[in-house]
C-alpha cells in the first residue's frame, strides 16, 4: 500500500523516484517482495518502507507472514521475486553475514547468547579483539561498558556477569548491545517482549525507543499491542502474506489495528 492511501504526504523531496519510485531516504524498502515454500506463498507481492531513527512495528496473527518477512531480510530465505533497496540502492542480501555487513542486525527470540560465558565474551563472539595475538579484555570490558552506558542499559551490574544469570530484559540488551557495537543501522526484533514480565518488558521497550533516538531504524515484530502503540512510529500490518496498511502510527487506533490484523481490511477510516 503506498503512504498516500495512509495519508502520509508523498515524498516531497523530487529526486525520489528516480530507482523505482523507492524513497532513498529510507533505510530499507521492499517491492513486491513474494516467498513461496513450496504451494504455500508465505509472502505475496509485499511493499515496505522502513525509516531510520524510527520504529516500525509489524503486526499481524500467526501464520501472516511476519518471521517470513523478516528472515528475506535478514538473509536467511531468499524471496522468490521482488526487489530489496538499501539506502535507495537495489540489493541482494543472499546470506546474514551480507545482511550484516549492510548493517542488518536481527535479534531473534533465542537470542544466540552463550548462557556459560560472561557478557563480555557475548558482545565478542567471533570478532574477539586482539592487541598482539592476545585478546585485549580490557579493550573488549571498556567498549561493552560504553555500549551498554550509550544505551542507557543500568540494570547490568557487572559485564562479567555470565549470561546465565541474566534476566530476560538485560539478555534481550546484551543481544541488541552486541548489534550495537558492530554497527547496526537496522536492528529488526521477533517478538522481543513475548517471554517478558511487566517491568522487563518496560526494559526492551525503553531500548528500542533509545536505539531510534540514536538513529538506529527499528523492525520490530509484535503481538502485543499495547507495546506497539507505546513505542511505534511506524504500524505495518500483515494478513495472510500480504501486508494490507502500513503508515503513520497516528493513523492508527487499537481497534481499526486489531481489524487489519483479523480481517485484512478496515471498516471505515481509522
Ligand atoms: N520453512 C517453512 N517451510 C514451509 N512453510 C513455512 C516455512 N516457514 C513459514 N512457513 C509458512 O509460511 C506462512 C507464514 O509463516 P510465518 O512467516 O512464520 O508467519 P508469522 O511469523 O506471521 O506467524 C505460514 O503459512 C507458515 O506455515
Ligand atoms: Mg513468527
Amino acid at each position: 500500500m503506498s503512504e498516500s492511501a495512509t495519508g502520509e504526504p508523498v515524498n516531497a523531496g523530487a529526486v525520489a523516484d528516480s530507482d523505482m519510485g523507492v524513497d532513498p531516504s529510507m533505510l530499507l524498502s521492499l517491492r513486491g517482495v513474494t516467498k513461496h515454500f513450496g504451494a504455500v506463498q508465505a509472502l505475496r507481492q509485499v511493499d515496505l518502507d522502513v525509516p531510520a531513527g524510527q520504529v516500525t512495528a509489524l503486526v499481524g496473527d500467526n501464520g501472516a507472514g511476519k518471521s517470513t518477512l523478516i528472515k528475506a531480510v535478514a538473509g536467511i530465505w531468499e524471496p522468490s521475486s521482488g526487489t530489496m533497496y538499501w539506502q535507495g540502492k537495489k540489493i541482494d542480501i543472499h546470506t546474514p553475514k551480507e545482511a550484516a555487513l549492510l548493517g542488518i542486525a536481527t535479534v531473534y527470540q533465542d537470542l544466540a547468547l552463550c548462557d556459560n560465558l560472561d557478557i563480555v565474551a557475548n558482545m565478542y563472539l567471533g570478532f574477539e579483539s586482539t592487541k598482539k595475538h592476545v585478546l585485549d579484555e580490557i579493550t573488549m570490558e571498556k567498549r561493552t561498558q560504553q555500549t551498554l552506558k550509550d544505551l542507557s542499559v543500568t540494570t547490568v551490574h557487572s559485564v562479567r556477569q555470565l549470561v546465565a544469570s541474566l534476566s530476560g530484559g538485560q539478555r534481550q540488551s546484551v543481544a541488541v548491545a552486541r548489534a550495537v557495537m558492530r554497527d547496526a543501522k537496522l536492528v529488526i526484533m521477533d517478538e522481543p517482549t513475548a517471554a517478558l514480565g511487566v517491568s522487563q518488558t518496560a526494559q526492551v521497550l525503553a531500548l528500542i525507543k533509545t536505539l531510534a533516538s540514536r538513529g538506529i531504524g527499528v523492525l520490530v515484530i509484535s503481538h502485543n499491542l499495547n507495546d506497539v502503540f507505546e513505542v511505534a512510529d511506524r504500524v505495518a500490518v500483515m494478513y495472510l502474506g500480504t501486508l494490507v496498511s502500513s503508515g503513520p502510527v497516528a493513523n492508527y487506533t487499537m481497534s481499526s489495528t486489531v481489524e487489519l490484523i483479523t480481517t485484512g481490511v478496515v471498516s471505515r477510516a481509522a
